[in-house]
Parts: C-alpha cells; sequence; structure tokens
C-alpha cells in the first residue's frame, strides 16, 4: 500500500513513523505546507518521499490520510473522492457543513472509495454506532476543560464570562452540537464525529464544563435509548508538542491505519 500523509505535525508524524515500521506499507508521501516539516519527518523514515501537492502522487497512491486542518480537509477530500482515492479525514470539522458532506459521500459511493473517519480523541464510538441502528432517545457530549482552554473564546466575552474567576466546576455552556462547534472550534472534533455517528448535529446535545482545576480534557459520551443507556469517559492527556491535540487522536489514526491495512475489522 502507499500511503500520502498531509500534514506533517503531531498526529501526522506518530502516524508516519508507525506507518513506516508497517510491512504492508510500501511508500509513504508527505505533504505539508511548511516543507521544512516533511523534510524534518522524511530524514526519520524509511519510506518516506516529500511531495509538493497531493495530487503529484495521486494515480499512485492508495490512501490519502489528513492531519492539517479543516481548510485542508475540504479541498483534499474533493481531490482524492473526485479520483476514486479512499482518504482517511482528521479534521472531522470539515464535514460539518451539510451540503459539503453530502456531496462528498455521494462521490465517494460513485467512484468506488472510502472515507475514513477514525474515532480520534473520544471513546465510545463503536456503543454510539450500534446503538443508533435503533431509537436513539438522546446523545449528550459533555467536555470539561480548564480555563486556559476555554480562554478568549467570544461566546464568554459577549456574555460577561470571566473563565478566570470561576471557582467551582461549573456547566458554562448547553446547546446543540451544530451551535457549539461554531462557538468552541476547538472542540469541534470530537462534537462532530459523535454527531456524525448518531443522531445528528442539531439534535445531540453539548455541553461545555469548565474546572478550574482540569489539567487536561475530558469528554464524557453519554446515550440513552432502545439498547439501554451508556456512559463513557475519556479523561485525554494532551500530546507534548501540541496541547491541543489529545495524544488519543494520533493513536485512533495509527490504529485506523493498521484496520485498513490487514483488513481486518474487530469491534467494528
Ligand atoms: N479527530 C479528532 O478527534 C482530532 C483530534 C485532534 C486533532 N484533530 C485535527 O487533526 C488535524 C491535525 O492535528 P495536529 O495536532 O497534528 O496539528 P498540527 O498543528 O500539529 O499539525 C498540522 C500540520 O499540517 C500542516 N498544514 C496545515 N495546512 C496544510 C495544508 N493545507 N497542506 C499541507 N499541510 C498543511 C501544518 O504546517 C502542520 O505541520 C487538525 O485539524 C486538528 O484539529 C482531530
Amino acid at each position: 500500500m502507499r500511503i500520502t500523509i498531509v500534514g506533517c505535525g503531531v498526529i501526522g508524524s506518530k502516524l508516519a513513523i508507525a506507518a513506516d515500521a508497517m510491512d504492508d506499507v510500501k511508500r509513504i508521501y508527505l505533504v505539508d505546507i511548511k516543507k521544512g516539516k516533511a523534510e524534518a519527518l522524511e530524514k526519520k523514515l524509511n519510506k518516506a518521499i516529500v511531495v509538493n501537492s497531493v495530487e503529484e502522487e495521486l494515480y499512485h497512491c492508495d490512501l490519502v490520510i489528513e492531519a492539517a486542518s479543516q481548510e485542508a480537509a475540504r479541498e483534499i477530500m474533493s481531490k482524492s473522492v473526485g479520483r476514486g482515492v479512499d482518504i482517511m479525514v482528521m479534521s472531522v470539522g470539515a464535514l460539518v457543513d451539510d451540503e459539503f458532506r453530502d456531496l462528498m459521500f455521494e462521490r465517494a459511493r460513485n467512484n468506488g472509495c472510502r472515507i475514513y473517519i477514525p474515532s480520534g480523541a473520544v471513546c465510545g464510538t463503536d456503543g454510539l454506532r450500534a446503538a443508533h441502528v435503533d431509537e436513539l432517545e438522546s446523545v449528550e457530549l459533555i467536555t470539561t476543560k480548564g480555563p486556559k482552554s476555554l480562554a478568549h473564546i467570544a461566546f464568554f466575552e459577549e456574555k460577561g464570562i470571566d473563565v478566570d474567576k470561576i471557582e467551582e466546576k461549573t456547566i458554562v455552556y448547553t446547546g446543540t452540537a451544530r451551535e457549539a462547534v461554531a462557538l468552541f472550534p476547538k472542540n469541534v472534533n470530537v462534537a462532530a464525529t459523535v454527531s456524525l455517528l448518531g443522531i445528528g448535529f442539531d439534535k445531540t446535545v453539548v455541553k461545555v464544563v469548565l474546572d478550574p482545576k482540569a489539567k487536561s480534557n475530558h469528554h464524557e459520551l453519554r446515550l440513552k435509548g432502545a439498547f439501554g443507556e451508556m456512559a463513557c469517559n475519556t479523561f485525554n492527556v494532551p500530546s507534548p508538542d501540541n496541547p491541543k491535540t489529545s495524544h488519543l487522536a494520533s493513536l485512533s489514526a495509527i490504529s485506523a491505519l493498521k484496520r485498513i491495512v490487514r483488513n481486518e475489522w474487530i469491534g467494528i
């Protein structure tokens, strides 16, 4: 298998190092808008080549992996899916736009390729996927963050909430996932993944909790439905190189690639 990794930051680098050790991965093409980043990563790998753009090797590539930004995801998804090449998307926020998402999934179906979206920084997506087959009464995502992660958010400034003055664990926002992804862009990927798998952006409820003592992000996914009830907690460890990205997000990308490469679908 030949893969192209777009974005050689935290997730892209960890994924490239893991892919380099996979026997079934024969070639890794690396793309980054900061060329120095791709070149530095290439030096650590045996199977990698830096390319200028995803198009350069698209005809020789079996899977494109986006680990860059929402903007990059939109552009690369259109190109890969347009040419019938499988794509794994980490910047899931790119799929919040209903029209764009429908177009991409329709094109992928017509062109016989797949769009893979790893579970990312949240656990419990397996249960959500299965539960959604029958009636699902409610899906709630409760995200707890420290004041630093919630600083400079226009919503709080407009409401006159000073996040540094909150002394106790407090629910500072409750609303739909659609509204939450617009108000809290840093939380977009997890809320988008949960919404896409379950009851959608307008029915999924997002709560944001500010905990002055929180050192990292905590996501609680709560479901109620015909299957029963589920509550799944993820206490994330931030990546040392980019505290905004939970370490689990990189691991989920690596585990997704392993499944694709080995064609093993346990616990799907
Ligand atoms: N699905 C999830 O749960 C989840 C969790 C964490 C992060 N993410 C998302 O994954 C993406 C990557 O995260 P990260 O922590 O590795 O980020 P990062 O900032 O460490 O790395 C991103 C890299 O992409 C490069 N880049 C940006 N735009 C590009 C473009 N148009 N073309 C090529 N390269 C480009 C940057 O130069 C950088 O090297 C982000 O969009 C982030 O929001 C998703």
